[in-house]
């Protein structure tokens, strides 16, 4: 008989379904905004030193991720082909996060150190020189662009405003750091550690 009332009135309906949406809504996401495991770095994670920072912006950039996941699902198929699956504590300081979904290449968030440096300079300015198949677009100019020193510095002092522990002394040092490199030393140095913290590692 209620069942009916509600099914009848429009507006009534609205209201209702608008207010279990909402509290469900809240029970779901309220925990994940205070729960440790999900707000607190993993172990030996910290914030991007400043040529990774830069290069993690040239990736987001460049649109890597439209092709590139950075998240190992908790599957056996997953973990034997990328490694330990992620945790939510890997990407504390990462904005946006890189999870992703689309593969149209390899997931990336194990790739640091599976490849020589050498090997991703050459990969990133022509895939086909070492994957004759590969589908992956070429990016050669980041070869060619030098990293803004003052962009950086920026950045990090607008990071730590959010709350990531860089200290004054980090971000003081980051202009000289990046002075000279290339877009491609950034983006290279980025991959190069993804996924080598302690818990990946061992
Ligand atoms: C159009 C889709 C596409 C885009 C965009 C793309 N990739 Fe790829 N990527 C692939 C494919 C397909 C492969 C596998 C073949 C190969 O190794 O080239 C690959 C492979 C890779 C690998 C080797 C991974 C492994 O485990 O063997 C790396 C590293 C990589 N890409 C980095 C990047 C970066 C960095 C960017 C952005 C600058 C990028 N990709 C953009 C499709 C893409």
């Amino acid at each position: 008989m209620r069942h009916e009332t509600i099914e009848k009135s429009v507006n009534l309906m609205m209201v209702l379904i608008v207010l279990a949406v909402s509290v469900g809504g809240l029970i779901e996401i309220v925990p994940l905004m205070v729960s440790p495991e999900v707000t607190e770095p993993a172990e030996g994670i910290e914030p991007y030193p400043p040529l990774r920072l830069a290069g993690r912006d040239i990736y987001v950039r460049e649109g890597c991720y439209n092709c590139h996941s950075q998240m190992v699902r908790p599957f056996r198929s997953e973990t034997e082909r990328y490694g330990p699956y992620s945790i939510a504590g890997e990407s504390v300081y990462d904005r946006p996060f890189q999870f992703g979904s689309k593969r149209t290449g390899p997931d990336l968030a194990r790739v640091g150190g599976r490849y020589s440096d050498e090997w991703q300079y050459v990969h990133l300015m022509n895939p086909r020189d070492v994957v004759p198949e590969s589908n992956m677009p070429a990016y050669p100019w980041l070869a060619d662009r030098l990293v803004d020193p003052e962009l950086i510095t920026t950045k990090m002092r607008r990071l730590q405003m959010l709350g990531d522990p860089y200290t004054d002394e980090q971000i003081a040092n980051a202009a000289a750091e990046v002075e000279g490199r290339t877009e491609m030393d950034a983006l290279i140095a980025y991959l190069q550690e993804l996924g080598t913290n302690p818990r990946v590692r061992r």
